[in-house]
């Protein structure tokens, strides 16, 4: 469905971010990112967005497409109308506005109904969300402020969404309710999902597949549960020692793995 291609990314002249990079975001399923500070996990979302010009990036070599179409050279917007959807990294939200109208800014394009239907469906997933309906959106909790930019970009029922760092800053019950979130997101919306994390054992619990990103470079990549159980990753990721005992808690069982999804599910 998402296909990076052999991309590389500079910034500038010299600052080179992302080199010779790819991997697929299959339909109906989750794919998350792995990788530290200045891997090139943002960078990686500029180009599917083709948001890299807003920061003087560029594509130097590879492409982006989508349902075997090119977009890497596309219009932001028309990417939008195409139903690839970025949250970007710390929740933006309209700090004014209250939390219903950030919701309806985000559907802009849908007819009424179609607004209202996905406007319900969105306060079902986030009941806190209804419950703070009518408060400035500056006034919720920093996990209320990701549940509402999530949300608002779910207004646009997309086809792939794209997060960055969801859990950023969170507590760890938070994360773990993020990790539902983007688990309930797939299966009951049917959206495909790439999840940028540094938060390894979420990410890696919640998703189908995973890619390690390292100074730009795609170091690994593969099913998550089996790269959960992987050494490398356990060391660098997990906080283990390349043993189980550190993933006691965390350890992934393929039998609660959200089922492979195809179908969108979006009324209309
Ligand atoms: N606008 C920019 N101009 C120049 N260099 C940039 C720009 N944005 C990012 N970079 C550089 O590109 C590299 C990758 O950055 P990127 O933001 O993609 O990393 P990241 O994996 O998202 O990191 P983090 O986890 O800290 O968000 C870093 O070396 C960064 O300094
Ligand atoms: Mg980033």
């Amino acid at each position: 469905m998402l296909s990076i291609k052999d991309v590389s990314v500079r910034y500038g002249r010299s600052v080179e971010a992302l080199r010779n990079v790819s991997f697929d975001v299959p339909e109906g399923e989750v794919v998350c990112v792995l990788g530290g500070n200045g891997a090139g996990k943002t960078t990686l979302l500029r180009a599917i967005s083709a948001t890299l010009k807003l920061h003087r990036g560029t594509i130097t070599s590879g492409e982006v497409e989508f349902d075997g179409q090119r977009i890497d050279r596309m219009d932001p917007a028309r990417i939008v109308e195409k139903q690839v959807i970025q949250v970007p990294e710390g929740r933006q939200v309209f700090g004014r506005m209250s939390v219903d109208e950030n919701l309806r800014a985000g559907g802009l394009t849908a007819s009424a109904k179609r607004r209202e239907i996905a406007r319900a469906r969105i306060y079902e997933l986030f009941p806190r969300l209804e419950e703070r309906s009518k408060q400035p959106a500056g006034l919720l909790s920093g996990g209320e402020q990701q549940m509402l930019a999530i949300g608002r970009a779910m207004m646009t029922e997309p086809k792939v969404l794209l997060l960055d760092e969801p859990s950023l800053g969170l507590a760890p019950q938070l994360i773990t309710r993020i990790g539902q979130i983007v688990t309930q997101i797939n299966q009951e919306f049917g959206t495909s999902i790439l999840l940028i994390e540094q938060n390894a054992s979420m990410a890696l619990r919640v998703s189908h597949k995973a890619v390690v990103l390292e100074v730009g470079e795609l170091a690994l990549q593969g099913n998550a549960a089996e790269l959960a159980e992987s050494e490398d990753v356990q060391a660098l990721y997990l906080g283990g020692h390349g043993g189980h005992d550190s993933l006691e808690h965390e350890r992934v069982d393929s039998q609660n793995r959200p089922p492979r999804r195809k179908l969108g599910v979006w009324a209309g």
